[in-house]
């Protein structure tokens, strides 16, 4: 198989998550963007990334509050991924157009969405202007889970949420397991049983759920510009 060199290079790497953003600034304003420029960056501390442009919305609340939430959509919050995507807070109030519901944080003061079924809260250390993008790095400081995904032995079944990909412009469901990690060398081919996770583990997610209710906030117009290749799918 012989392969082409583009002109310009550019992203290829594919898929990545797109995930929905949630987050707050100080005058308690907030809002949803979603972004597909993110992932783990650390193992220990736990750290993860997000890369947004300055001319979106989202982009002073974030400088400002230093603080959001990475929430990974299932199948059904597809649509509402899309528009968080293409709609900015400079002219709609995307939680209630998508019928999106804000619910307490653990950790953080912005809020993380209701019906998202995986919610990873970040606090901010760094920021990286890096081109057309900031980097904006964080320390993950809580992860809520969906307690439908906890089976009754506490371990978490992320292969139950029903996760997508993005992929070159596309929203792609997840196919058929391949395989494991560390399969490839295992000698014996392990029963599919997930190692059941301390119950202390969860306890204190329980503990700081808090009820869900608050409604969204004020509209108001902000100088967010989208600048999408929307034929690509870039960001
Ligand atoms: C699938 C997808 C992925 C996106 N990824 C990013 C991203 O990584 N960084 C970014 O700045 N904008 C990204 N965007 C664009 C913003 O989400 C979009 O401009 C949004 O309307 C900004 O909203 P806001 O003005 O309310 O902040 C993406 C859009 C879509 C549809």
């Amino acid at each position: 198989m012989s392969k082409i060199t583009f002109k310009k290079p550019g992203n290829f790497i594919y898929p990545v998550p797109a995930v929905m953003v949630s987050l707050k600034d100080k005058s308690g304003r907030t809002n949803i963007l979603t972004v597909a420029w993110t992932g783990t960056i650390c193992s220990d501390p736990p750290m993860a990334y997000i890369s947004v442009r300055k001319s979106r919305g989202s982009y002073p609340m974030l400088r400002e509050s230093g603080e959001f939430v990475i929430n990974l959509p299932d199948e059904k919050l597809v649509k509402a991924l899309d528009y968080c995507g293409v709609r900015s807070i400079a002219t709609v109030d995307k939680w209630k157009e998508m019928g999106l519901h804000e619910e307490e944080s653990a950790i953080v003061s912005a809020p993380s969405i209701k019906e998202a079924p995986v919610s990873i809260e970040c606090k901010v250390t760094q920021v990286l202007p890096l081109g057309s993008h900031d980097m904006f790095l964080a320390e993950v400081v809580a992860v809520r889970v969906n307690e439908q995904f906890i089976d009754e032995k506490g371990a978490f079944h992320m292969d139950r949420v029903g996760l997508v990909a993005y992929s070159h412009g596309d929203y792609m469901s997840l196919g058929e397991k391949l395989g494991s990690f560390g399969y490839s060398v295992r000698k014996k081919p392990l029963l599919e049983k997930k190692k059941p996770v301390k119950k202390s583990t969860f306890a204190k997610v329980k503990d700081t759920q808090k009820p869900a209710g608050k409604s969204s906030s004020a509209n108001k117009k902000t100088s967010g510009k989208n600048h999408s290749n929307k034929k690509t799918g870039t960001p």
